[in-house]
């Protein structure tokens, strides 16, 4: 077989379409395979990055939707490869996947740009797996489409239909306090997980899927349909047949998430009642296609958009619910005159274009914007002498009373301490106290658990206590709830001043104007700074040092610094001197 001309003109062809040795390797590699014909006439070819591992549940459902996708990329014309990468799982993954997200990312993107690839399907589920492979493909900037996993099916304990985790921190609660007994417990284990999927709320899975369709990333509905049901297959085929027509067009990321689509993530996220984790993707994706986007235009745009999504943990129903009531761009269509309709999507339409004739949702899932559910600003930033770098809030998912609240510090130096005392008899702790929690955040934790929902103390939840003020450099999952100040910056082990506070500081939260303020006086905080004892790193090798030397704070969406897009440079699509020199001499 030669070279085919037609096939020079696309990426692949650098690879398929020269006559030299390296062209013959090249298409002997997927003759190898069984694609001779494909490659013969020169049809795009399409990457497909599937997150499938059995060390992660919510992706374990993938290879039938892989295999969709690869049918409609065929039915389009194009030669799908599949490619795997690591796989991030947040319940089995120690310390925490948020520590490996950085590198999903550089594999994926490496994957990419290493390879003979006209376009990409990025196919992803469990929470840090979606914002990884987007950070990625993003910094190649190959024409990409996203396709979510969906929900899993949700689970059922003594007729109550429950989210994956809101419920479960309920239960857990209640196990604590003595008021579930280990029977009921080992009957809910039985009950928790009945299928491959996400979680079943808005938690961070199902809040990334929605805004990889705010974003324009992913095609208009996909992200809410069930993991288990067939319209799923459909939605991985139809993605296929879309990646093809976008290896064609060429319409590549760069032009996808500018200012305008992070914004509208950021209105849709605020809509959605969704996690706060979001805040940390959506900057770090910003931060690979050199957008500017920073922790305070999350406050300005949160401030004009009301809550209107009615899942759990800011409502009541499940992230399947959302589907049946039209999914993401339901939400989309009500909140469009709050979004840049504009803005360019894969489908290679405006998002107002993609919206056009969106029937009005069911009420009990989807408010109305002049009938919300909630107010606006359901993510709030906060920052002050705690926080001078800034900390976030989910106030859709806070107690209104505690939104503004002066209390006392009773502290806690990393995950072992808070677990050893905190149903310690004897914690000089009351429901006016401030619970905060350091050694939590990128460096300190390392990876930044989420640890920040602390549990409340067992002798205050026995008195009916279920709400306090948590601050804290860490995250929290998506399915959680409560007054809960989190990704404090600069972290504890950066120096931040949260590792100074002691037992009894006031701190002084103040939601409404943007404050977290330690009121303790700067020459006793310059006295205490003096005292501290540095903590040995956590690594002194591989990729735990990579990750403490180069991982960027909160605020900066815990990226690494090399890997940030370099300002006025477009992506690196292609490899120095590819395919250039090592079969020179033949
Ligand atoms: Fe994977 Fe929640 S544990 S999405």
């Amino acid at each position: 077989m030669t070279a085919t001309p037609h096939q020079g003109a696309r990426r692949s062809g650098r690879w398929f379409a020269t006559s030299d040795l390296n062209g013959f390797i090249h298409r002997v590699a997927l003759r190898a395979e069984g694609h001779g014909a494909a490659i013969a006439d020169g049809r795009p070819v399409i990457g497909v990055s599937s997150a499938w591992s059995e060390l992660v549940n919510c992706n374990v459902h993938f290879r039938a939707i892989t295999a969709a996708v690869k049918r409609g990329v065929a039915a389009a014309g194009g030669l799908a490869l599949e490619f795997p990468t690591i796989s991030l799982g947040e319940n089995l993954m120690k310390p925490t996947a948020m520590l490996f997200r950085n590198l999903m990312a550089m594999d994926v993107e490496e994957t990419i740009r290493a390879n003979p690839m006209d376009a990409v399907v990025l196919i992803g589920g469990c929470d840090k797996t979606v914002p990884a492979q987007l950070m990625g493909a993003a910094s190649v900037d190959l024409p990409t489409i996203v396709l979510g996993g969906g929900p899993a099916q949700a689970a059922v304990y003594n007729g109550r239909r429950l989210g994956s985790g809101t419920d479960l921190w309920e239960y857990v609660a209640e196990h604590r306090a003595g008021r579930m007994s280990d029977e009921q417990w080992a009957g809910l284990e039985a009950a928790a997980g009945p299928s491959a999927g996400h979680c079943t709320e808005m938690g961070t899975a199902s809040t990334m899927a929605t805004l990889m369709e705010a974003l324009g990333m992913a095609l208009p509905g996909s992200a809410a349909v069930p993991a288990l049901d067939a319209r799923r297959i459909a939605v991985a085929e139809e993605t296929g047949r879309r990646a093809v027509e976008l290896a064609r067009e060429g319409l590549q990321p760069s032009s996808i998430l500018t200012t305008a689509a992070f914004d509208n993530a950021i209105a849709t996220l605020t809509a959605i009642g969704g996690s706060t984790n979001a805040v940390i993707h959506l900057l770090a994706i910003a931060g690979r296609v050199g957008v500017d986007l920073t922790l305070d235009r999350f406050d300005q745009v949160a401030r004009r958009v009301p809550l209107l999504v009615n899942v759990r943990p800011a409502g009541q129903h499940l992230y399947e619910d959302l589907f049946r009531a039209g999914g993401a761009p339901a939400v989309m269509a009500e909140i469009l005159p709050l979004l840049d309709g504009e803005a360019m999507t894969v489908t290679g339409k405006t998002v107002a274009e993609n919206l056009e004739g969106t029937p009005k949702p069911d009420r009990q899932i989807i408010a109305a914007l002049d009938d919300p559910l909630g107010p606006p600003g359901g993510i709030a930033v906060v920052r002050g002498s705690l926080a001078p770098d800034g900390a976030v809030l989910k106030r859709s998912a806070a107690s209104a009373e505690l939104l503004r609240h002066r209390g006392p510090a009773v502290v806690f130096d990393g995950i072992d301490d808070l677990l050893s005392r905190i149903d310690d008899p004897d914690l000089p702790v009351t429901a006016e106290s401030v619970l905060v929690l350091r050694g939590a955040g990128p460096i300190g934790g390392p990876g930044m658990p989420e640890w920040g929902m602390l549990p409340i103390p067992s002798k205050l939840l026995r008195e009916g206590v279920r709400d306090m003020v948590r601050v804290s450099d860490a995250r929290m999952s998506g399915t959680g709830f409560g007054t809960v100040v989190l990704h404090v910056a600069p972290e504890s082990a950066a120096g931040g001043p949260l590792a100074l506070v002691r037992d009894g500081d006031p701190v002084l939260l103040d939601t409404e104007n943007g404050v977290l303020d330690l009121d303790v006086g700067p020459s006793e905080l310059a006295l205490r700074r003096a005292d501290l004892i540095p903590t040995p790193p956590p690594y002194r090798r591989g990729y735990g040092m990579l990750f403490l030397e180069h991982v960027l704070q909160a605020d900066r969406g815990c990226d690494f610094d090399v890997l940030l897009a370099l300002p006025g440079e477009r992506a690196e699509t292609d490899p120095p001197g590819l395919l250039e020199g090592w079969l020179a001499g033949w």
